[in-house]
């Protein structure tokens, strides 16, 4: 029997679907990421801890869990993990790839028709009383058929928004570190940039991706280009995008993740031509029941000393 510990909420129904018994789980059923001085008193005897994207799981949570085998994150991005520290100390860390790719690639080509199109703004003048009747020169939008993608990663997701982007005719590039030996691949970042109408982000947040799409990435744009993220808020210089916008140097951005979130950086709050949703791009119910499931299955084998498909590697050194 092992001491597991959840930290927040789950999807309603989530817990059913696992088959917890015969171990001891202890859940904070409150939700929100729980705060830290709690998190720091509960994990004294905790063997499993479940964790979402927002709780933090660093060293000093690693060391004050002195009986902790197993990090369960229910996300497939681990930025909010020590994953070094953990490794160190002998813990595994799981998370919840590939259940969620569909569901987030639905979301990135939303923010991209979105800001293409514009549709907040239309919809907000309609809302505010500004609409006045059809005419043929308002809330002109650009297509996206014909339009040009450029994918910053090929991971899953990306290759999902990539089969979806062909359903639209768009043109797919990509661009990752290491060829991948698929059309359309570049070295170059700035490269993609410049070629781009649709900018998507789809790398997770590491040292080497915080602020990859910055000022100067940001200016190898067109002014009819729009970037989307539905990756992680810090891999995109968010001052550099709103200066962008403001200066009216893009077209519109769609944007579903931040840094600080759930603060809002208040000058892309302000920022014309913008699409922002609050980090929705997993949030269906079949998707994260599916990655409750995943997490806790995962969870569960590497506690009994297997290596879950699941498993994160350790960082590159
Ligand atoms: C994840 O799992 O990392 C996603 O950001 C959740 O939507």
């Amino acid at each position: 029997m092992a001491h597991l510990f959840i930290t927040q909420r789950l999807v309603p129904g989530a817990l059913e679907l696992i088959d917890l018994e015969g171990h001891d789980v202890a859940h904070r059923d409150r939700p929100g990421p729980i705060p830290r001085d709690e998190l720091l008193a509960r994990v004294g005897d905790v063997e499993v801890l479940v964790c979402l994207l927002n709780d933090r799981v660093d060293d000093e949570v690693l060391g004050a869990a002195p009986k902790l085998k197993v990090v369960a994150t229910i996300a497939v991005g681990y930025d909010n993990i020590d994953v070094g520290a953990a490794h160190r100390r002998g813990i595994k860390v799981v998370n919840t790839p590939g259940v969620l790719d569909a569901s987030t690639a639905d979301i990135a080509v939303a923010l991209m028709l979105g800001a293409r199109r514009r549709t907040s703004d239309a919809e907000a003048a309609l809302r505010e009383g500004r609409w006045t009747g059809w005419s043929i020169d308002e809330h002109l939008g650009r297509d996206l058929s014909g339009a040009t993608l450029g994918l910053v990663g090929f991971g899953r997701i990306a290759r999902k928004v990539a089969a979806r982007a062909l359903g639209f005719d768009m043109v797919v590039r990509h661009h990752t570190r290491h060829a991948t030996g698929v059309d359309g691949w570049t070295s170059s970042l700035r490269e993609l940039a410049s070629d781009a109408d649709v900018l998507s982000i789809h790398v997770p947040l590491t040292g080497a991706t915080h602020h990859l799409i910055s000022a100067e990435v940001l200016a190898s744009l067109r002014s009819t280009a729009v970037v989307v993220n539905t990756s992680r808020g810090a891999v995109l210089d968010e001052d550099a995008l709103a200066s962008a916008l403001e200066g009216g140097r893009l077209w519109g951005a769609g944007l579903d993740v931040y840094q600080g979130e759930p603060s809002i950086n208040p000058r892309l709050l302000a920022a014309p031509h913008t699409v922002l949703l609050p980090h929705i791009g997993s949030a269906t119910v079949e998707t994260r029941r599916a990655m409750c499931t995943l997490a806790f299955t995962g969870a569960l084998e590497a506690l009994a000393g297997g290596e879950p498909a699941n498993l994160v590697p350790p960082p590159e050194s």
